[in-house]
């Protein structure tokens, strides 16, 4: 069925890196949920088509999440004393043994699928736990979301407690392999499985090499963790003496990009070795600067990423960052550039808003296709903000309104509709 309309308003996006493009009270056509362009007036032959008409409000480009831990929703805001590698001891791990029980996942699950259908993501790359039924479970509600996402049932062979892995010839790998089944029997339109093995500590070298088989027999993308924090790097550096870098260990099993697309959350400290890697096999970098700050692993050096054409999106990475707001994730990206630049490296200029904004719509959008931008073809995923509840005695442009809605964290209170694939998301 075709299904074609305008949405007006103040359309905002960066078809460039670095560069805002706004039209003041324009119209994008929507065409099969795809854009057909933006345009200063309806042309003649379109005369004929809806308009959604959003009036003075801001529209821009949906929010791609690409990393966030379901799980770990229920205690975001909660435990942040503490650095990565006892902060996963001692608050991760025992809130995710939770999911082994199918109601406790029904519940905390449906708060998370809530607050992410409430929030300005349109996209999201979800890490859940080791339990099959649950991560089946979160599907289902993130299918019922309209969000469009790819979620993970974590792998885990060792270092964590019992209850969190799944040790044994091959134990994890199957469960895994049962998980990808099962989801493509749900058949769903909008929630897909993705390979994740946790990181490097928690999977033993049989587990990725198991791992490794289930990668191309089922054709998966790929997510993990990469050279996060200093104790976790040193930790990866003596289970796997023989790697050359970090990225190396999962680059022997084929899960590093390549054939594969693979999203890597952090990479803070990855070396010039694992940077040439990164970049020769197009693995993602999910930038998550919330949780760099309160796990306190540093501030992934990201001037150098985009000077050296790395793929790059933003992550809220939930509960390791406290919010699921991408808006905060915006922010929070130009912010800790600026610390990085003033504080270790005078050379790596400070991201602009309009670049941060890139890495959250286009940046991390490419990872699903042609996404987060408005250019014609592209998919339409777009969310409307009113931010004359926020008033102003000053005229502001509309670039003004758009960052002051993001600094300010209008995503919580000011989306009125949000549109994916080309459909309102309350009528999915
Ligand atoms: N590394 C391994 N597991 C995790 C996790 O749950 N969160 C973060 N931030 N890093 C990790
Ligand atoms: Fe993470």
């Amino acid at each position: 069925m075709e299904h074609r309309f305008f949405l007006k308003g103040n359309l905002c996006h960066t078809p460039v890196l670095g560069r805002l493009e706004v039209h003041e009270n324009a119209y994008l056509l929507c065409e099969d949920g795809r854009s057909g362009g933006i345009f200063a007036q309806i042309p003649p032959q379109y005369a004929h088509l809806p308009v959604h008409d959003w009036d003075d409000c801001l529209i821009v480009p949906g929010m791609v999440d690409l990393h966030i831990h379901a799980p770990q929703f229920a205690y975001r805001g909660t435990g942040m004393d503490y650095e990565l590698l006892d902060w996963l001891k001692m608050r991760a791990f025992p809130e995710e043994m939770k999911y082994a029980d199918p109601a406790y996942a029904q519940t905390a699950y449906g708060l998370f699928a809530d607050a992410l259908e409430k929030s300005a993501t349109t996209r999201a790359v979800i890490f859940a736990t080791i339990h099959r039924e649950a991560t089946l479970c979160l599907m289902d509600r993130m299918e019922r979301t309209g969000i469009v996402s790819y979620v993970g049932k974590v792998n885990m062979d060792r270092d964590a407690p019992p209850e969190l892995t799944e040790p044994g010839e091959g134990r994890a790998a199957q469960d895994t392999v049962r998980f990808v089944e099962e989801a493509r029997e749900r058949a769903y339109t909008r929630t897909f499985p993705i390979l994740t093995p946790r990181f490097i500590p928690s999977c033993s070298d049989a587990l990725l090499e198991a791992l490794s088989r289930v990668r191309r027999d089922y054709a998966l993308p790929v997510q993990s963790h990469l050279s996060e924090n200093p104790g976790e790097v040193e930790l990866v550096h003596r289970l796997m003496p023989d790697a050359a870098f970090y990225g190396e260990g999962y680059a022997r099993y084929g899960l590093f990009g390549g054939e594969s697309r693979t999203v890597m959350a952090h990479c803070v400290y990855s070396s010039e070795e694992e940077i040439d890697l990164l970049r020769k096999n197009g693995v993602w970098v999910a930038h998550c600067p919330n949780s760099n700050m309160n796990v306190a692993s540093g501030i992934a050096p990201i001037r150098k990423y985009l000077d050296r054409t790395l793929r790059i999106g933003l992550g809220s990475d939930v509960a390791g960052g406290q919010t699921e707001s991408m808006f905060r994730a915006v922010t929070d990206a130009v912010q800790v550039s600026k610390l990085y630049w003033r504080l270790v490296d005078p050379q790596a200029k400070p991201l602009t808003f309009a670049e941060s904004f890139y890495l959250a719509t286009k940046g991390g959008g490419s990872f699903f296709g042609q996404v987060g931008s408005f250019e014609p073809g592209y998919e339409l995923d777009a969310v409307v903000l009113d931010d004359s509840t926020y008033p102003h005695p000053q005229p502001l442009s509309v670039q003004d309104r758009l960052e002051r809605a993001v600094y300010l964290g209008m995503d919580r209170d000011s989306i009125r509709e949000k549109y994916i694939q080309g459909r309102a998301a309350r009528t999915i």
